[in-house]
């Protein structure tokens, strides 16, 4: 086997393939295998897929985080779909939790993913193989989870060419250490463990955090509660789901505004923000701006802020036995419950830490996905990232990627050039953000892979095959079935849907069904195929875009 064969993990026949986790990313990986043409086995702890969007009333046993009741995905379903499997034209714009779980189990049903899964086993250790130093192998143990019917644990040991990590990235509620709060004598709470406001009825809480679950949680237990202390760090920047007209937020992801500098995009974000909600006004202004700083997407909390039902303070120094003292000096007493709603930590304690060490700022995954001190590309974690915009995107192109790059299609870049990108990438995040982070920018992010998979679209080369296409491309939202059009693995109904994609968001909503040819107009084609082609000329000669 030659060096290069030995990076790319070997040319072996059919490579089998390790899954840890039926989660969106381990379905993902899954498809993915199979059209490398790779053998997957998956392993899912628990008896049900989809991960964190598998609802149940108690979290179950190694959970990490959970989803309660009332959830509804903050991005649109089209954001929140598989690249070729477009989502079911009776779905609302945005889903209740129960349509997401819905949406994966037809996914896995039409690409016939479940046979691969192996439900009710738990992956308890993955070590190199004897012969790793030649092979890249890896030996992965694994064990059935004790049910009522199983009582037999017994683990079994395997031999596989490659691991995808599919465990999720919301392993450990994380709480902050607060001084004074072991003494604090009202309830405290992770919202990992809320379901429901009821508890709260007449109360006073105190919901820390300035993002997603912070937000749902303090406008749903405000609905109920005597009042909720909003304690926000550093501000957050409140984005509604819905945009001007009923738009969804989302579709502003356009390769077009990717490309304005980075100077003016802070400038509109900021102005898109405050537009909606001055956010001096209602206390939520800080020093970070909308790309960096801490983001809420929700549509309650600003009339519960407007009514005094949710009031925002500044982070607690110290709670006391009955209430809470903030940086600035103001206190709240006769406080009931505390409901930290602080996020999570990472946790993959089934591999070595000289594989994938504990500590998030040493974790140095080249393009956050594979360890890049390995000698073999062999070994890929998927979802190890906070995203700025949609997650599904991210999940999916990464799963592509890996499965590529095992299958011996697309080999990594030399060692030195991966500890390069670490190097540039820590200092970008230093500077942007002050530490080592794990948060990637969508589309950026995924326009970086898709380059490196041959699936990234170009305007220039669909704009003599078809002009409208380049235009909803580059002008358009950037849905995922966009890394469907050319390359590997595309799907011959990608640009038909590319097309449909806005019109199907509103598919649930509309009175009734759009005719096709409402969208697809002979006559609105050729007038944006002419204002497209003339702009985006003289954008090129302007700022000469490379596109
Ligand atoms: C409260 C909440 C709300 C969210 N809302 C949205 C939203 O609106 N829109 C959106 O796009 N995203 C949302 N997300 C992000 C969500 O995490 C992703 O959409 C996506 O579900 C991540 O999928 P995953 O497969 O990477 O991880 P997970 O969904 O966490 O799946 C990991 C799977 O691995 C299994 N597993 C773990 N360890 C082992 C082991 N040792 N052996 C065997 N199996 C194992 C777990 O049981 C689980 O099934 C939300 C997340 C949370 C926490
Ligand atoms: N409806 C929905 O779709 C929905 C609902 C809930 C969650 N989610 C998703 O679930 C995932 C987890 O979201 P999350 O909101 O639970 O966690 P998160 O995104 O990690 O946010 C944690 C929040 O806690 C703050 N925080 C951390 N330490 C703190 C401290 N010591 N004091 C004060 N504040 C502190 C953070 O502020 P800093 O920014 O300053 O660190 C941040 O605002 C995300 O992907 C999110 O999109 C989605």
């Amino acid at each position: 086997m030659t060096s290069s064969d030995k990076r790319r993990g070997g040319m072996e026949s059919t490579r089998k393939v390790a899954i840890i986790g039926a989660g969106v990313s381990g379905l993902a990986c899954i498809k993915a295998c199979l059209e490398e043409g790779l053998e997957p086995v998956c392993f899912e702890q628990h008896d049900e897929l989809g991960g964190v969007w598998y609802y149940t009333d108690e979290p179950r046993p190694n959970q990490g985080a959970t989803i309660y009741k009332s959830l509804v995905s903050n991005r649109t379903k089209e954001m929140m779909s598989f690249s070729d499997f477009p989502q079911p034209k009776e779905a609302p714009p945005f889903l209740p939790y129960t349509q997401v779980h819905s949406y994966l189990r037809e996914f896995a049903d039409k690409f016939e993913l479940m046979k691969f899964i192996q439900f009710g086993v738990q992956v308890q250790h993955i070590w190199r193989a004897d012969d790793y130093a030649t092979s890249g192998k890896w030996m992965v143990r694994t064990a059935p989870v004790a049910t009522d019917n199983n009582k037999n644990t017994s683990p079994q040991t395997s031999l596989f060419d490659s691991v995808m990590v599919c465990s999720g990235h919301f392993s450990k509620p994380f709480v902050p250490k607060v001084p004074g709060l072991e003494e604090f004598t009202g309830v405290v709470q992770h919202s990992r463990d809320y379901n429901g406001a009821e508890s709260f009825k007449g109360r006073k809480v105190m919901v820390v955090g300035g993002a997603n679950s912070a937000g749902d949680v303090a406008a749903e237990v405000a609905q109920v509660a005597s009042v909720v202390y909003l304690s926000v760090r550093d501000g957050t920047w409140l984005f509604p789901r819905l945009a001007g007209g009923g738009k969804p937020r989302d579709f502003c992801i356009q390769r077009a505004r990717q490309n304005l500098p980075e100077w003016l995009k802070r400038i509109l974000l900021r102005r898109q923000c405050n537009a909606f909600l001055d956010h001096e006004n209602y206390g939520l202004e800080g020093c970070k701006d909308p790309i960096y700083g801490s983001t809420m997407i929700n549509d309650e909390i600003a009339f519960r802020l407007a009514t005094g039902k949710v009031v925002t303070r500044p982070v607690v120094e110290r709670f006391t036995r009955t209430g809470a003292v903030f940086t600035d000096g103001s206190k709240i007493d006769q406080l009931d419950a505390v409901i930290f709603a602080t996020g999570y930590n990472v946790a993959i304690p089934f591999l070595e830490s000289d594989i994938l060490p504990r500590d998030v700022g040493d974790l140095e995954l080249y393009k956050m996905m594979f360890p890049a001190r390995l000698p073999h590309s062999t070994l890929a974690v998927i979802g190890c990232v906070g995203t700025i915009g949609p997650i599904f995107p991210v999940l999916e192109i990464q799963s592509r990627w890996a499965a590529r790059v095992f299958s011996g299609h697309c080999p990594l870049p030399d060692p030195q050039s991966m500890q390069e990108w670490l190097r540039s990438n820590r200092e970008k995040c230093k500077s942007k953000i002050g530490r080592v982070s794990l948060m990637v920018c969508t589309l950026p992010y995924c326009e970086d892979i898709a380059q490196e998979l041959g699936v990234r679209p170009s305007f220039w080369q669909l704009l003599p095959r078809d002009p409208y296409l380049a235009y909803l491309v580059y002008f358009g939202p950037a849905f995922p079935t966009h890394y469907r059009l050319v390359g590997p693995h595309r799907w011959a109904g990608a640009a038909r849907h590319v097309k449909m994609a806005v019109s199907n968001t509103y598919s649930a909503t509309r009175k009734s069904a759009q005719k096709p040819e409402d969208c697809l107009s002979a006559k609105v084609t050729i007038v944006k195929v002419m204002f497209t082609s003339l702009c985006v000329i003289a954008l090129g000669i302007v700022i000469g875009i490379s596109y």
